[in-house]
């Protein structure tokens, strides 16, 4: 099987992403695993703190690592949005196949420090095991939280300039760079704004490294294969997953008050992120 690093490069020659999608519970890697599967695309699970917090670190790492090798299929795991040293740490040595330091709440140089730090860390483990540890980072805003807002918050229009991407990347020698080109997280009940493609095309240009989209919820169709083609390799969903779990669920329970069978009140919500991440990974491969 190609490392994932492999499967990034690839993605990029061929100007398509690789869908990464959060997940708290088996109900969420079902889904997400039979649409990939589906399709026969790679595809990468992500756990923030708080998700991995819920459904346990090294339970999420031995299912999805299982999968991965009964059916020789690629299926990645990301620590996404990991705030410290210490929490990348603890994933990389559980044996996660990326991570994410989210450090860009700092001001340049301390985010600097820090992501220096985990990058190090991930090249002395793999130094040491053979492991391909990729470490991305981010730079500018691109809010927190996939939850749903009213209106798009303050800070959303501050873009990441090529100037600050280049110096922070060629400071770090991250392996993916996660800039602020328009989109943030969570769904926003007044419509999102667009991604700046020509910007992400800059970025690209002077980084030299792939580039990750966060915020892919809510986002349109055209702001995806816009910033695909510009140079994304990497796009990231999460809120809609988790709407709709909820909306199957709720769904269900309205239709069939007396059920109390778990497997018959999730599978619902196993089908409709099933659904959910189908399309979207046509839609970031070029199948649609
Ligand atoms: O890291 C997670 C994503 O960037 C999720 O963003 O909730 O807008 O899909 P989203
Ligand atoms: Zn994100």
């Amino acid at each position: 099987m190609k490392t994932l690093r492999e499967y990034i490069k690839e993605a990029g020659e061929k100007g398509i992403a690789i869908g990464h999608f959060n997940i708290s519970n088996l109900e969420a890697l079902h889904g997400i695993y039979n649409a990939a599967k589906k399709l026969n695309l790679p595809v990468i699970i992500g756990v923030s703190e708080g998700e991995e917090k819920f459904a346990g670190l090294e339970e999420v790492y031995a299912v999805v690592s299982e999968i991965r090798t009964r059916d020789n299929y690629p299926i990645f795991l990301n620590a996404d949005h990991h705030a410290s040293f210490e929490s990348v740490k603890k994933c990389i040595d559980v044996g996660f196949d990326m991570v994410i330091i989210d450090a860009a709440k700092l001001p340049f140089d301390e985010n600097v420090a820090v992501t220096k730090q985990c990058v190090d860390y991930a090249r002395e483990v793999t130094a040491k095991t053979g492991r391909d540890i990729l470490v991305e980072a981010e730079l500018g805003y691109i809010g927190s939280g996939s939850i749903i807002r009213d209106v798009v918050p303050e800070g959303a229009g501050i873009l990441t300039t090529p100037e600050d991407a280049k110096k922070f990347v060629d400071a770090t020698s991250i392996d993916l760079f996660a800039p602020s080109v328009g989109s943030i997280h969570g769904l926003i009940k007044t419509g999102k704004p667009h991604i700046n493609a020509e910007l992400v095309t800059e970025i690209k240009k002077v980084t030299g490294i792939p580039l990750v989209l966060h915020g892919g919820s809510g986002l349109r169709d055209e702001d995806f294969t816009n910033a695909i083609k510009a140079g994304i390799s990497i796009v990231h969903i999460n809120s809609e997953i988790r709407l709709a779990f909820r909306e199957a669920v709720e769904k269900f329970l309205k239709e069939n008050s007396s059920e109390i069978t778990p497997a018959k009140i999730l599978q619902p919500a196993v089908d409709a992120i099933e659904a959910v991440v189908e399309a979207r990974l046509k839609l970031f491969s070029g199948m649609q």
